[in-house]
């Protein structure tokens, strides 16, 4: 959560704000997260089920640490690193951010990146994944053409999610783990907009 009374800058350049609804039709905001999001980020990862904590890192981390925060947070350069947040407006009910999106470029391999997406547990399966990585696709520069990333084996929702957006090709990486590369995704926003003229 923001501190109030602060401003916090916005790093992402275009788009800063996406409206829109979720498959089950919740009301949602897309906005990238901000430069004083710390404790926003802490205390959504503190609530996730434990299952849903070791399949983000792969690891048993049962919080995030001051460090972790600064990579998570500090480290959001909008541009080789993004970072998007989703909240909800349930009809009713007070607003509240459930989800969270990252993009990581491989310093040694510009074309491909990282993806990251972690979903409050009670917001499963409401399609708050596909809009995250829907808006982080369309906002990732324009030369990144691959994903690659680590998932646990078993994570069916996370496999589901990444071949949503392309091609999808698989190894093992050791026990229940696997490399997940996907490629031809759709362009990013800045090249669909060149090619409208
Ligand atoms: C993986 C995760 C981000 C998915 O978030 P979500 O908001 O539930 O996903 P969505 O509702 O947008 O669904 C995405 C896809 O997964 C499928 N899916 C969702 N939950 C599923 C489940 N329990 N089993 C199988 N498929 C599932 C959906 O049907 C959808 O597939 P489709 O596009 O073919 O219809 C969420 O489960 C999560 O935060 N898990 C813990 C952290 C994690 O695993 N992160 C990913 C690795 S970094």
């Amino acid at each position: 959560m923001s501190t109030p009374g602060t401003v916090a800058r916005v790093r992402t350049a275009p788009s800063p704000l996406t409206e829109g609804t979720l498959r089950d039709g919740t009301a949602a905001l897309i906005w990238p997260l901000l430069d004083n999001d710390h404790d926003l980020l802490r205390a959504g990862y503190a609530e996730l089920s434990p299952a849903s904590r070791q399949r983000r890192f792969l690891a048993p981390v049962p919080e995030l640490s001051d460090s972790m925060l600064r990579l998570l947070v500090d480290g959001v350069d909008g541009v080789d690193h993004l970072a998007l947040l989703l909240t909800v407006l349930p009809e009713g009910e007070p607003a509240r951010p459930v989800g969270v999106a990252r993009l990581v470029r491989y310093p040694d391999e510009p074309s491909v990146a990282d993806v990251a997406v972690t979903v409050t547990d009670a917001w499963h399966g409401r399609g708050v994944a596909t809009a995250l990585m829907t808006a982080l696709l369309a906002r990732r520069p324009a030369d990144v053409t691959r994903l690659r990333t680590t998932v646990a084996a078993d994570n069916r929702a996370s496999l589901a999610m990444l071949a949503r957006h392309g091609t999808t090709t698989t190894h093992r990486d050791g026990p229940g783990v696997l490399v997940v590369e996907v490629g031809d995704l759709a362009p990013p926003v800045a090249q669909q907009e060149t090619a409208r003229g």
